[in-house]
């Protein structure tokens, strides 16, 4: 089979070049063109690199286009990883024009006919595109993920809520800078410190929980950043509905699958949630790359007392919290409408 064209808007970005290292190594897709602002435009991918990993030698030379939504090409999916401020003008008119776009940035993720997907979760949402074109009137359409602390937060949720309810939560999490992008968060703010507030972060953890799993579910989010590269960690509390047995818990997790595991999707973590049972884990350093930066890690997981559950999650934001999310999404629509 032909591969499926892709185009990256952010590609000069920490979350636009994790869409670039994937994609380029993907066996469905292949990067057609890149984008990102005036500033980066006319230069050589590597000339603009910053991940760790060299550029994919196929894309190297490749140069970036200043973002212009009339010279987007008809590609099958276009990957946003722009400022949501930015994107909320373009990707509309993307999808207005007939492309497709998945995204990563914030606008449109609460909007009722917009599907907000994290694809072992709710799938089925993804049925709000043909509602999205009817209403909107458009031949393409708007595709969100998540926001990265809300995703590696809800993979661990979704198998307790469907086991034993969720009456009430607490989350406390410990974020790591490349969260905020490339110049986010400036170095002397976070060296040797910790901020215990990232603006907006809170209310999207709710107000995105709600969405996804289809619950008014009662939550209290405390979110800070921390001088930590990679890897989210959030602190967990939940108070279940029904009582549980710790060792059917950690099994409930262990076993969780999900529709891209069924289909055996080429990005999908063979478990999306891994259990971890020292006492000492899930660690960024050493956890972040599970399932190739695709699984939650889960710890410390304790039964505090009947009905209260609490652990420690950990998730790669970049990766499962952001570019790698959004690329499993576009596995599941591909396969879903061919
Ligand atoms: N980082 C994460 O963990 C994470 C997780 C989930 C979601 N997100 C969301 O994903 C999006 C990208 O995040 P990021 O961390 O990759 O940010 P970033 O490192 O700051 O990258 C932003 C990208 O957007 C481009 N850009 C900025 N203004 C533009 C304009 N006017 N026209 C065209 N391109 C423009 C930049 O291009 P130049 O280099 O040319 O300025 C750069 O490529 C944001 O909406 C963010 O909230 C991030």
């Amino acid at each position: 089979m032909d591969k499926l064209r892709t185009y990256v808007l952010g590609a000069t970005g920490l979350v636009g070049q994790r869409y670039v290292e994937a994609l380029a190594r993907h066996p469905w897709f292949e990067v057609v063109g890149l984008a990102a602002s005036e500033k980066s435009a006319g230069k050589t991918l590597a000339s603009v690199w910053i991940l760790e990993s060299p550029p994919p030698p196929q894309l190297a030379e490749a140069k970036v286009e200043k973002l212009d939504v009339e010279s987007v090409p008809k590609v099958d999916v276009v990957f946003s990883a722009l400022p949501s401020e930015v994107a909320s003008r373009v990707e509309p008119e993307l999808a207005a024009r007939g492309l497709t776009v998945v995204s990563n940035s914030s606008n449109m993720r609460l909007d009722p006919d917009v599907p907000l997907v994290v694809p072992e979760i709710n799938p089925e949402d993804l049925r709000l595109v043909e509602e999205q074109r009817r209403r909107r009137g458009w031949r393409g359409a708007v595709v969100k993920k998540p926001n990265c602390t809300t995703t590696i937060l809800n993979l661990p949720l979704k198998p307790i809520l469907d086991h034993w309810g969720i009456a009430k939560l607490y989350v406390t999490t410990m974020q790591a800078v490349s969260g905020a992008g490339y110049s986010g968060v400036p170095s002397m703010a976070i060296v040797d410190n910790l901020v215990p507030h990232i603006r907006g972060e809170e209310e999207k953890v709710v107000a995105e929980t709600r969405k996804i799993l289809k619950r008014d579910v009662d939550i209290s989010a405390t979110t800070t950043r921390v001088p930590v590269l990679d890897g989210h960690t959030e602190v967990v509390y939940v108070e279940t509905e029904r009582d549980f047995e710790l060792e059917s818990v950690a099994e409930a997790l262990e076993n969780f699958r999900g529709l891209p595991q069924e289909l055996k999707l080429p990005t999908a973590p063979e478990r999306p949630v891994v259990v971890r049972r020292e006492p000492d884990r899930p660690q960024p350093r050493l956890d972040r790359w599970a399932g190739g930066g695709m699984a939650v890690v889960v710890g410390r997981l304790r039964k505090l007392a009947p009905r209260r559950l609490a652990f420690v999650a950990l998730g790669h934001n970049t990766i499962r919290g952001a570019a790698g999310n959004s690329i499993l999404t576009a596995e599941l629509m591909a396969k879903m409408w061919p």
